[in-house]
């Protein structure tokens, strides 16, 4: 059934009221009750107290006559639908009252009762649906509006048609100036054929899985990733073009970009530290041989000199696999709390002799205790890095600045932060933090170079000036320690790099000072367990030149046996290793009395932890030390303590500091 309506005529002459009134009557198929007023001004004041349906508006009327009447009804009650009522003579005013709102006019004297009815009806419903089409569009107005996404539209040779403010906001422009650019004004030059495409899948119809992710620019020129839904949009009549939605995933992307260069490094980290472990262990057999060689009585002195140029040159060898191994993470550092500020200074002395005159040296400091945990000898070598990285910076002079800071981290630390790393900018993870700038004032880098800078090879210097390493080294020194790296840097600006590293409570301990005299023997034996013959024939020769007796074997069971701790293998054969030359062959029945046990960690059959293990059962008088080329983490350490050792070596080792690690571990 058909809803009652409310009308209200305006209407001066009672005779055309009248008229009209006759007719509503005898309509059957509209419900409705009419007011009358026949001023405007009373008519105003009816549509502000009643709730009203529709007016039919006379447009002359005693207090206000043409258009303007129809205006201020308008104005009043603009929800309102508006019928205007005319004679014929102004038809022109009726139709431009219609244009600016009114539902319908109708001419009096040629108006009959179901061109009423049916304009009534019409006038109704049209205003209902207007009003909820406004009611639409205004949502709709608002989602876009408040949208964090940029909802945009550009036609297709990239002139931007429309843009919420979220595309302002993103992209650093007032959102309404967005429409005078261009997408190319936007999008990263290197992404332009890529954006090209995307517009050329849209008018082809090509179906893409994912949306496009295009690198565009914001005013300043700082780099934003947007993630692209681009849709073709063909109206009729209108001249077809790209709709879309964008998201900025610049925060994304750039943890993605860290992650994968992370994940290039570790991997990077594996190989160079397997074949470093190698080369290590050569170079340990080759200083040690020219050691053992030196110490010839009858040697010739231009032999002596050759033997000299030997270990110096495999020394430096050695400091290269250091670098690798550094940087792999895979050395051994031993850390213990550290005055940052008498550190650095003390770095900075011997630092001077080694940059030039032209470059100033400064060391900015904040008041109070500084102290990290820290390998100072591994510390030294990254800022010694950066230093002279820095001063090959700075080829025609400049200034190189040490800052030191403390700092409180804000973030949370996320699950992730720590294998990320720290990219620019970023905020440290929570705790408080030691940081050391080392800035200079010299050419400061492209993007390309810091994409690529902590990658071991990766050098733009010369040939034989420069291996790549430094850099390298120094990310896994601070890996190590926990901390992070990062560098802030712009061409033509300098550099400065920042190492973090966390606050220690510990009071620093000064190292007991080494003498550099090696400690011999006092009539003991040692048992020396090592898989590799070479190595182990060395380190026969280095202990014996120390006045020790010596034993060997390959394994752990081989050392058992020597110990007189297990029968040989079933058959007697005696293994090969046993028959080194010089060593006393076991047996069953006197066994040698052995003092200590210098045993490699990784060996097959039986590796040095469980011969410490079992010797701890069996023998638990026998010393033992520990030799490995591979780095230990602190439950590598401990488990070792717990298996009795006393001391570890790492490879590659001096004759002085296995003769050292020596006594300690018998004398005490
Ligand atoms: N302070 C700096 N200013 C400008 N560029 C730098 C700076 N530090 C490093 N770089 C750039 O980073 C590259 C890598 O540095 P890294 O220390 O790893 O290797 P390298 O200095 O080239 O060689 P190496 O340190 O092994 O002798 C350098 O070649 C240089 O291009
Ligand atoms: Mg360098």
């Amino acid at each position: 059934m058909e809803r009652h309506l409310r009308a209200l005529i305006v209407e001066d002459n009672p005779a055309d009221a009248n008229l009209i009134h006759e007719m509503l009557n005898q309509s059957r198929d509209l419900s409705l009750s009419l007011e009358q007023a026949s001023r405007l001004s009373h008519g105003l004041e009816r549509l502000k107290a009643n709730q009203l349906d529709l007016v039919l508006l006379d447009l002359s009327l005693p207090d206000s006559r043409g258009f303007e009447t129809f205006a201020k009804a308008h104005a009043h009650a603009p929800d309102l639908p508006i019928i205007v009522l005319t004679g014929l003579d102004d038809r022109s005013l009726a139709v431009k009252a219609v244009r600016e709102g009114a539902q319908d006019y109708l001419v009096k004297g040629q108006v009959s009762g179901d061109l009423l009815s049916r304009s009534i009806r019409y006038a109704v419903e049209r205003k209902g649906a207007e009003q909820a089409l406004r009611a639409s569009e205004e949502r709709y107005r608002q989602l876009v509006e408040n949208a964090t996404d940029v909802i945009y539209s550009h036609d297709l040779v990239g002139n931007i048609t429309s843009a919420n403010p979220a595309g302002g906001r993103i992209f650093g422009y007032a959102a309404e100036d967005l429409e005078h650019l261009t997408i190319w004004d936007l999008v990263d030059p290197d992404y332009v054929a890529e954006t090209e495409q995307m517009i050329q899948d849209q008018l082809e119809g090509v179906a893409r899985a994912g949306p496009y992710e295009i690198l565009a620019r914001n005013k300043s020129g700082s780099p934003v990733w947007v993630e692209v839904n681009p849709r073709l949009v063909q109206r009729p009549g209108a001249s077809p073009e790209i709709q879309g939605v964008a998201r900025d995933v610049t925060e994304r992307k750039e943890m993605e970009e860290q992650l994968r260069r992370q994940e290039r490094l570790a991997a990077l980290g594996q190989l160079a530290a397997g074949v470093a472990h190698d080369f290590r262990n050569l170079l340990t057999t080759v200083i040690l041989y020219a050691e053992l060689s030196r110490r010839h009585a009858r040697l010739p002195d231009e032999l002596d000199q050759n033997m000299k140029v030997i270990i110096d040159e495999s020394h430096r060898a050695t400091d290269l696999v250091q670098q690798i191994l550094d940087f792999s993470s895979n050395a051994m550092i031993e850390p213990r709390p550290l005055d940052v500020k008498a550190f650095v200074r003390s770095t900075l002395k011997v630092l001077r002799r080694a940059i030039p005159e032209d470059i100033e040296l400064a060391l900015e400091t904040e008041p109070g205790p500084q102290r990290v945990r820290a390998d100072a000898g591994r510390l030294k070598q990254a800022l010694t890095n950066l230093a002279l990285n820095a001063r090959d910076a700075m080829p025609e002079g400049g200034e190189l600045r040490f800052s030191i800071s403390s700092r409180r981290g804000e973030e949370e630390p996320a699950m992730e932060t720590h294998r990320r790393g720290l990219s620019q900018g970023s905020t440290l993870p929570a705790g408080e933090w030691v940081s050391i700038a080392v800035s200079d004032t010299g050419t400061g880098m492209t993007e390309e170079v810091q994409e690529h800078l902590f990658e071991p090879f990766f050098t733009t210097k010369e040939v034989g000036e420069g291996t790549g390493l430094g850099l390298a080294q120094v990310y896994g020194i601070v890996r190590q320690h926990d901390g992070y790296v990062h560098v802030e840097t712009a061409p033509g600006e300098g550099s400065t790099f920042f190492i973090h590293l966390p606050v220690c409570r510990e009071e620093p301990v000064p190292p007991a000072p080494r003498s550099k005299e090696a400690p011999v023997a006092r009539g003991e034996t040692i048992l020396l367990v090592e898989d590799e013959p070479r190595l182990r024939q060395a380190g026969k020769s280095v202990l014996e030149s120390l006045g020790y007796q010596v034993l060997t074997a390959a394994n752990g069971r081989e050392a058992l046996v020597l110990c007189g701790l297990e029968k040989p293998a079933a058959d007697g054969e005696v293994p090969p290793s046993l028959g080194d030359k010089g060593a006393p062959l076991p047996s069953a029945n006197a066994p040698v009395a052995i003092d200590l046990i210098i045993t490699d960690l990784v060996m097959p059959e039986m590796g040095g932890r469980a011969l410490a293990t079992e010797l701890s059962r069996r023998a638990p008088d026998v010393r033992r030390i520990a030799i490995t080329g591979y780095a230990l983490d602190k439950q590598d350490k401990e488990a070792l303590r717990e298996a009795g050792f006393q001391a570890l070596v790492r490879k590659p080792f001096e004759r002085s500091q296995l003769a050292r690690a020596i006594r300690q571990a018998l004398d005490r």
